[in-house]
């Protein structure tokens, strides 16, 4: 896989389709999919993808204003990252700035570490400066796209509203990156 091909943007009403594709594919591999990924009931295309845009800049509560990219390789979506502009009391705890999943048939291929990479060096991302990434530690793959990417291990902490264990990481931009 070529890491170059490899683009980060924002939704829109063409990549939709694949995207879509890509979040059918979590679910039968039995991935959790999140109620605000996907259209609402009666929501058209162009409102879905408004809606997530939108977010970036009007927090939809009780999430923060976010940033969400779909990440394709030639045209198809092989992921989906976001990233929080602040953090509450329960991200702070769980959740952290940024969340990433990668299209299970395109796993174990570098996407997420090339996919945070890319999140990290946008200007949010810099403009934020010190960034909160959180993990189980048993997620050896999201583990180690974080410290590939200069997560620096905090401290780990059982958390009870999710009942396990929490690896909390921090990413200083300020220190030179990318
Ligand atoms: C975690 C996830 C995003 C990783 O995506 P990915 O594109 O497969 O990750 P990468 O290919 O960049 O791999 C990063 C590292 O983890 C390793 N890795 C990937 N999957 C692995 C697995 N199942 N078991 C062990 N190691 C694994 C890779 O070999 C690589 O290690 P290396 O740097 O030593 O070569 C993906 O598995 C996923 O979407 N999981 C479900 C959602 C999730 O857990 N998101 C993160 C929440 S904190």
């Amino acid at each position: 896989m070529q890491m170059q091909s490899l683009i980060i943007s924002q939704p829109t009403v063409e990549l939709v389709a694949s995207y879509l594709e890509s979040i059918d594919e979590m679910r039968i591999h039995g991935d959790r999919i999140w109620e605000s990924w996907v259209p609402m009931a009666g929501e058209g295309t162009p409102e879905f993808v408004a809606r997530l845009v939108r977010a970036e800049t009007s927090a939809i509560p009780p999430s923060v204003t976010t940033t969400t990219y779909w990440a394709t390789i030639s045209g198809t979506v092989v992921g989906r990252g976001a990233l929080r502009h602040e953090l509450t009391q329960d991200l702070a705890e769980f959740g952290g700035h940024v969340s990433y999943e990668v299209r299970p048939s395109h796993r174990r291929q570098g996407i997420a570490t090339e996919m945070l990479r890319q999140i990290l060096l946008t200007p949010k991302a810099k403009e934020i400066g010190t960034l909160l990434l959180t993990c189980a530690p048993a997620n050896i793959a999201s583990n180690k796209t974080i410290q590939a990417n200069g997560g620096r291990l905090v401290k780990t902490s059982f958390v009870e509203r999710i009942d396990r264990d929490t690896n909390y990481y921090r990413v200083d931009l300020s220190i030179g990156h990318g």
